[in-house]
């Protein structure tokens, strides 16, 4: 692919943050600052037979891989474009049956070592920072990090070895996996119910805010960054990595053991909003059973009711 960047955005190194995104041109809020499709994705089990294995589409007639009978595809396209990466599950499913139980970053990770064997070319989703380039943090894994790290090498021997061959080393692999642990991303439906997890390059290349300019939301498997404040030319683009519903200094926490970094943002500096976090905290503090069956049951037919008025939608406006 020939690579001319992202229109209105640059590559930059931002002050003590490592690579950074940086934007050319002003954007309104609400305006669609980029879009870009997975590297690599993976449909979660638990959607398996809603949700189509390649593109995430949610619909009721999909039709299932005649072999394991266990993914699903809206048309023969999807499914031929899906064949590369679900042949390394299909037989492996049936073979192990109910013993099949890789996590789903393990999933993700032997697709991503089928992309990068067939790729030659920089990718669509690869407009400024490359899978290759990703911050690994190796240096800083401590001994937790290293088990789990194993945990996850083991399994993808264990699942996969037979369907792929020629597995990378053991160095090799420890960085994959963190890599995807420190860039992944997990994508949610517009519920946000979990549908699967993906790396999306040039999505990764943007810092962390607990007042972020940007929100990334899914189309399928497309990442879709809106602005959510007024960006303004030379200005940085920043993505919340968190839940934003926490006090400052559970997010650093957060931020530290699973990113590396100490936040130093607006939020964790003035800590302007904590009172108002700790109250939302203690409100959803541990309910009563039947308080919360009753608002399972309550959202479960919104929930309904919303799918119902989306289908309606999309039959009228074909
Ligand atoms: C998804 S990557 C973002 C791109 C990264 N800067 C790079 O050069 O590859 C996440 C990493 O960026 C750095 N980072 C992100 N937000 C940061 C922030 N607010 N302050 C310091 N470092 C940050 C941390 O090293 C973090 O592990
Ligand atoms: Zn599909
Ligand atoms: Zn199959
Ligand atoms: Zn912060």
């Amino acid at each position: 692919m020939k690579n001319e960047g992202i229109e209105g955005m640059e590559r930059f190194v931002s002050p003590d943050k490592g690579r950074g995104l940086q934007a050319l041109r002003h954007f309104a809020v609400g305006e669609l600052v980029f879009a870009c499709p997975s590297y690599s994705s993976v449909l979660t089990e638990n959607e398996r037979g809603a949700h189509c294995d390649l593109c995430f589409t949610r619909r009721e007639d999909l039709f299932k891989c005649g072999k394991c009978k266990q993914a699903f595809y809206c048309n023969v396209d999807c499914q031929r474009g899906d064949w590369s990466m679900h042949k390394l599950e299909c037989v492996a499913m049936c073979a192990y049956g109910e013993n099949w139980c890789p996590s789903e970053t393990v999933r993700l990770v032997a697709r991503i070592i089928m992309k990068q064997r067939v790729t030659t070319e920089r990718t669509p989703s690869e407009r400024l920072l490359l899978f290759s380039e990703f911050e690994a943090h190796l240096d800083k894994m401590d001994s937790e990090k290293d088990e789990l790290n194993q945990t996850d090498i083991a399994a993808l021997h264990h699942f996969y070895s037979k369907h792929i061959s020629n597995l990378p080393d053991e160095q090799a692999l420890t960085e994959l996996f963190a890599q995807v642990n420190c860039n992944g991303f997990t994508i949610e439906d517009e519920e946000l119910s979990h549908l699967g997890s993906a790396v999306f390059p040039d999505v990764a290349l943007m810092n962390h805010s607990c007042s972020p300019n940007v929100i990334v939301t899914y189309k399928g498997t497309v990442a879709e960054v809106r602005a959510v404040q007024e960006i303004n030319p030379g200005d940085e683009i920043f993505n919340s990595y968190i839940d934003l519903l926490y006090p400052t200094e559970d997010r650093k926490e957060r931020l530290l053991d699973s990113y590396f970094f100490t936040c130093q943002c607006t939020e964790c500096t003035s800590k302007s909003k904590d009172k108002e976090k700790m109250e939302i905290l203690k409100l959803s503090s541990p309910s009563e059973p039947e308080e919360i069956q009753s608002m399972v049951y309550y959202a479960k037919n919104v929930i309904e009711e919303f799918r119902r008025a989306k289908h309606y939608k999309n039959i009228l406006f074909l």
